[in-house]
C-alpha cells in the first residue's frame, strides 16, 4: 500500500492539508457515536439517525453529508446508509471491526496531538501515564486492548504467511496483549504451543478471549514485567509493536532478553512500523510521533537498529521483509 501525499504546491492545497484534522475528527466522532452501528441494520433518514443517536439536530445534516463526501456513508433519496467498507470495519462487535483503534485515537491521541509543540519543546509525553496506569484501570485497559486487537486482527494473516511456522513447535508473544495474535497463529498452525507474556492485569482479558475462541487449552498466559522477570523458553519469540514503546537502550535490552529465552535453532520475530525512505514514510513517521506523545522514550526506528541489537545479543543472522501494509518484520536466527 502506498500513501498519497496531499498536493501542497498551492495555497488551496496547503489549507486543505491544514484542515485534514477535521476529516479525521468527523470519522472519529462517527465511531464514538456508533453511527455505523446505528446504520448496520439498514438505511435511515436524517431524522431517524437523530433519534437513534440522541442528537440535537443542529449540524447533523452537514455531518452526515461530510461523511458521505468522505466515502464512509452513501445517500439515496434522502436515506443514508453505510458504504461497504464502513459496514465491514466500523460496526462494533463485528470480527472485522477496527474501531477500537479509532476510539482510542479519539480519546488519547487526538488531544495529545493538540500539544505537539509542547512535546517538541520539552521532549515530554503529552498523554496519559505509563502502562501501569492503563493496566490498573479496567475501562482504559479494555479500550487499549480494543486498539491492539484492531491492529493484530489486520496483521495476523500476513504474519501467518511470512514465516516458516511448520519448522517450529512453540511461540511466545512478548507483550502479546490478550493473545489475539497468538490465537490466530495457533489456529492456522495447530501443532504450535502458544504462549503470551504480558503484565499480570491482562490475564482476565486473556482468559475471556481464549474462552470465547475455544483456545484455553492451547495458549498459556505468563504474567510479569519484562524488565524484571525472565521470559519463559520458546523456539520462537515475538516482539510486535513492543519495542517502539521504549528507547534504544531498552530495545537492546529486550532483544538480549529474548535471545536468552529462545531455544537453540530458534528465532526472534520483531515487527514495528519501522522507518525508511519508502512510500510508507508519512504513515510511519506519524506513528513515531504518536510514540513521542504517549511514551517516555519511545519512537519508531530503522530496521538497521534491530540488526545491530541482534548481532550484539549473539544471533547468527537477521533478515527483514515488509509485513502487511506498513510494518517491517525482522527475523533473527539463533544457532
Ligand atoms: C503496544 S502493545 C503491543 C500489542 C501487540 N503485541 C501488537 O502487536 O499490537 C504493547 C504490549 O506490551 C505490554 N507491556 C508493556 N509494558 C510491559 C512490561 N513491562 N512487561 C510486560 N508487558 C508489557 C502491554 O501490556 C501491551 O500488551
Amino acid at each position: 500500500m502506498t500513501t498519497t501525499a496531499p498536493d501542497v504546491r498551492s495555497p488551496a492545497g496547503i489549507l486543505r492539508m491544514g484542515n485534514a484534522f477535521c476529516d479525521a475528527k468527523a470519522l472519529l466522532t462517527a465511531v464514538e457515536l456508533d453511527l455505523f452501528g446505528a446504520l448496520h441494520t439498514g438505511p435511515a433518514t436524517e431524522e431517524e439517525i437523530r433519534g437513534r443517536l440522541g442528537l440535537h439536530g443542529r449540524g447533523l445534516s452537514d455531518f452526515l453529508h461530510l461523511l458521505t463526501a468522505l466515502g464512509l456513508l452513501a445517500k439515496q433519496d434522502g436515506w443514508f446508509r453505510n458504504t461497504a467498507a464502513a459496514d465491514q470495519y466500523l460496526v462494533r462487535d463485528q470480527p472485522t471491526y477496527i474501531g477500537g483503534f479509532l476510539l482510542r485515537s479519539n480519546r488519547n491521541l487526538y488531544p495529545a496531538w493538540g500539544r505537539l509543540s509542547d512535546a517538541l519543546r520539552t521532549g515530554a509525553k503529552q498523554s496519559g501515564g505509563d502502562f501501569a496506569d492503563v493496566t490498573s484501570n479496567p475501562v482504559l485497559l479494555r479500550q487499549f486492548i480494543g486498539m491492539m486487537d484492531a491492529l493484530t486482527q489486520q496483521l495476523g494473516p500476513s504474519l501467518i504467511e511470512a514465516f516458516a511456522w511448520p519448522g517450529y513447535r512453540s511461540v511466545l508473544d512478548v507483550g502479546g496483549c490478550r493473545g489475539n495474535l497468538v490465537g490466530q497463529l495457533v489456529q492456522a498452525h495447530p501443532h504450535l504451543a502458544g504462549h503470551v507474556f504480558d503484565l499480570p492485569p491482562m490475564k482476565p482479558f486473556f482468559d475471556e478471549h481464549m474462552a470465547r475462541s475455544g483456545q484455553s487449552a492451547t495458549v498459556t498466559f505468563h504474567g510479569g514485567d519484562f524488565f524484571e522477570c525472565a521470559l519463559p523458553p520458546a523456539e520462537v519469540v515475538m516482539l510486535g509493536h513492543v519495542l517502539h514503546d521504549w528507547d534504544t537502550e531498552q530495545r537492546g535490552y529486550l532483544v538480549r532478553k529474548a535471545f536468552d529465552a529462545i531455544s537453540p535453532g530458534g528465532a526472534l520475530l520483531v515487527y514495528d512500523r519501522m522507518l525508511d525512505d519508502g512510500p510508507n514514510a508519512v504513515e510511519n513517521l506519524v506513528i513515531s510521533l504518536d510514540m513521542l506523545l504517549v511514551t517516555d522514550g519511545g519512537s519508531e526506528y530503522p530496521a538497521q537498529e534491530i540488526h545491530a541489537h541482534a548481532r550484539a545479543a549473539g544471533f547468527r543472522s537477521s533478515t527483514e521483509q515488509p509485513l502487511g501494509d506498513y510494518d517491517t518484520l525482522v527475523v533473527c536466527h539463533k544457532d
